[in-house]
């Protein structure tokens, strides 16, 4: 006789969030559906890639990490391969993302001192929609930094095909933009996991509480909602 085992519920909330987002399903909303998820996790993870094929490339330094893929030379064919992932990831990201994305004009000085105020908790913005100006400008630095490296390191690749004052200017920009990136992304990482709990599940099962969207993105939350009052 067989046993049974028994069933888990379905979630209905992580069911929903497969293909829709910008719902409400009980106490949580759904803020990334599974496609978004999907294109995000394939730009981080074609980056890290990049990241630990291009380091030994760069400098010796980090050519410990040549060994987790068999040696500095298939680093350097791997390398732009991974670079080329990264870039059509990036641009399925820009589009499915774009719309939502547009600053609008009381966003502008979060290219001042309001991204250091965020940092530090001191902005209450009632108005803040899905995404936050900073997130914004995230979002399009990101888009502008993956088409730099995309062109920098397509010289890179055929060196003998381009003047040599553009190639230097290319591994000038290639450099340059990859620094920001790592760089950026430290702080990305830590505001979408330890800073802000509750984010990290909105890129993992793709919701959000309703407390978590009333606290950072009231206007998002309202729209959802339906809700009228102001927090
Ligand atoms: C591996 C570590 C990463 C973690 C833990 C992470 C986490 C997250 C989370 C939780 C969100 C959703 C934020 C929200 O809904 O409010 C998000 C959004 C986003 N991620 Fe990542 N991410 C990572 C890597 C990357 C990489 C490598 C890139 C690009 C190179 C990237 C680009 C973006 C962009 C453009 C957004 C939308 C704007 C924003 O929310 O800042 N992420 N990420």
């Amino acid at each position: 006789m067989s046993v049974a085992t028994p069933h888990r519920p379905m979630d209905l909330a992580v069911v929903t969030a497969r293909e829709k987002e910008d719902v409400v399903v009980g106490n949580e909303i759904v803020r990334h559906n599974r496609a978004s998820r999907l294109i995000h996790w394939t730009v981080a993870a074609t980056f890290f890639l990049c990241l630990l094929t291009g380091m030994p490339i760069w400098t010796p330094v980090f050519g410990w990490m040549a060994h987790l893929f068999g040696g500095l030379s298939v680093c350097r064919v791997l390398h732009p391969w991974f670079g080329v992932v990264f870039f059509l990831a990036s641009g399925a990201l820009f589009f499915q993302w774009l719309l939502d994305m547009r600053l609008e004009s009381n966003e502008r000085d979060w290219l001042g001192p309001k991204a250091f105020q965020y940092m530090r908790y001191q902005t209450d913005d009632s108005d803040v929609g899905k995404y936050n100006g900073g997130q914004k400008l995230y979002f399009w630095a990101v888009s502008l930094g993956a088409i730099g490296l995309f062109l920098s390191g397509l010289l890179m690749w055929f060196p003998r095909a381009f003047p040599r004052v553009l190639m230097e200017f290319a591994y000038l920009l290639h450099d340059f933009t990859f620094i920001c990136f790592a760089v950026s992304l430290v702080f990305h990482i830590y505001l979408g996991t330890a800073a802000e709990p509750g984010t990290f599940g909105s890129m993992t099962r793709g919701t959000v509480t309703r407390n978590w969207a009333r606290l950072h993105h009231p206007r998002w939350y309202r729209e959802v909602t339906g809700d009228k009052s102001r927090k």
